[in-house]
């Protein structure tokens, strides 16, 4: 203690204040003030730090892990065996507690994989830099698309087609810029999207004999429904079908949808059928045409597009089961 402290504490005790405890150790703090004000901004600065290198990018990765991926809608065109023209709507929902943005990215697709097996992407999608806010959109158009895995496209594809729902992963590890701060995280999610459920519920109108039969054999067309109740704009090409009667399961020849993309909601399409010789001008079939929800089988013969047949929409749609349309349906 120097003389000067020494004096002030005199000083003080001539007053002939009684001094307590809690009184002395409050002169005892008014006389070290600098010491409590150095170790007070050391432990700011060390929160500080911790926020920016701990726990931002923490509460960054936990706001990442809570937010919910919506796809609005998903357009898949211009099929070719290695790649597509791919858009995609999505709006993401999110808690962000600062303000942040994504720089560039890329998201990878995949199925989830069953337990223990890797991670297969079958496409990648690089978008654009995102401002983070409480709920954002994600769209993107026309990106020329490569297939990354064949096998898996074809598994994702059939998937599409004939599933009522499916699961499609994505992930991607985006660099989050919090001001000048700037750190990567792990962005994974599964989003549940719906299927085309096999093109299940097709409907067939109007069946008309053409007298004449047109320059590449057709001698019947139709109109038809086809539901979409997916999410999914899928380009198919030229869809060739084969038809049979159900109740006899009488071959009836093939139809074709000419240049069919199938939208979100009911596509109305013409049909140009192709019945067998020895049946159009048989007076059972053409009055059995007449008859009210009469099951027609259709079962996929091929899709082309370009002049190429899409291994990825022609597999699927061939192998699956028959589906059921009803002709003149009440
Ligand atoms: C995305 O949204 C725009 C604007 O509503 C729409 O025109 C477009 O068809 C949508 N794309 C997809 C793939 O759903
Ligand atoms: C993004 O897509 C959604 C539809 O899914 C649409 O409502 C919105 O307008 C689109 N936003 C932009 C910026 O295109
Ligand atoms: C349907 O596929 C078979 C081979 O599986 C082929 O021989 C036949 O020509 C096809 N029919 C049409 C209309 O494409």
């Amino acid at each position: 203690m120097s003389d000067k402290d020494m004096k002030f504490e005199t000083v003080e005790d001539a007053r002939a204040v009684p001094v307590t405890r809690g009184q002395r150790f409050k002169r005892h703090c008014a006389r070290r003030w600098w010491i409590y004000l150095i170790a007070g901004l050391v432990i700011a600065l060390a929160a500080v730090l911790g926020i920016i290198f701990g726990a931002i990018p923490a509460i960054a990765q936990s706001s990442v892990n809570d937010s919910k991926l919506q796809v609005d809608g998903i357009a898949i065109t211009s099929p070719s065996n290695t790649q597509f023209t791919l858009s995609m709507n999505s709006t993401v929902h999110a808690h962000t507690p600062v303000s942040a943005s994504f720089s560039p990215q890329t998201f990878e697709m995949f199925l989830p994989p069953s337990d223990g097996q890797a991670i297969v992407p079958f496409m990648s999608l690089s978008i654009g830099s995102l401002k983070v806010a409480d709920t954002f959109t994600i769209n993107v158009s026309d990106v020329a698309t490569n297939i990354m895995n064949e096998e898996a496209y074809l598994a994702f594809s059939e998937q599409v087609l004939r599933n009522p729902t499916l699961n499609l992963g994505v992930r991607s590890n985006p660099q989050v810029n919090v001001g000048a701060i700037k750190f990567h995280v792990d962005y994974q999610k599964t989003v549940e999207l719906k299927g085309l459920n096999g093109l299940s519920g097709i409907k067939l109108y109007n069946p008309t004999i053409l007298d004449t039969p047109m320059e590449d054999g057709t001698n019947m067309v139709t109109d038809g429904v086809i539901p979409n109740p997916s999410s999914f704009t899928l380009q198919v090409g030229d869809l060739t079908v084969d038809m049979a009667l159900k109740s006899i399961n009488m071959d009836l020849g093939y139809s074709v949808v000419k240049d069919l993309t199938l939208h979100p909601g009911d596509n109305k399409v013409k049909i140009y059928n192709h019945v067998k010789p020895e049946l159009i001008k048989n007076l059972l079939f053409i009055s059995s045409l007449k008859g009210k929800n009469t099951d027609i089988l259709l079962t996929a013969n091929s899709t082309v597009f370009n002049g190429e047949h899409i291994t990825w929409l022609e597999k699927p749609l061939h192998d699956a089961p028959p589906v059921v349309a009803v002709l003149n349906p009440e």
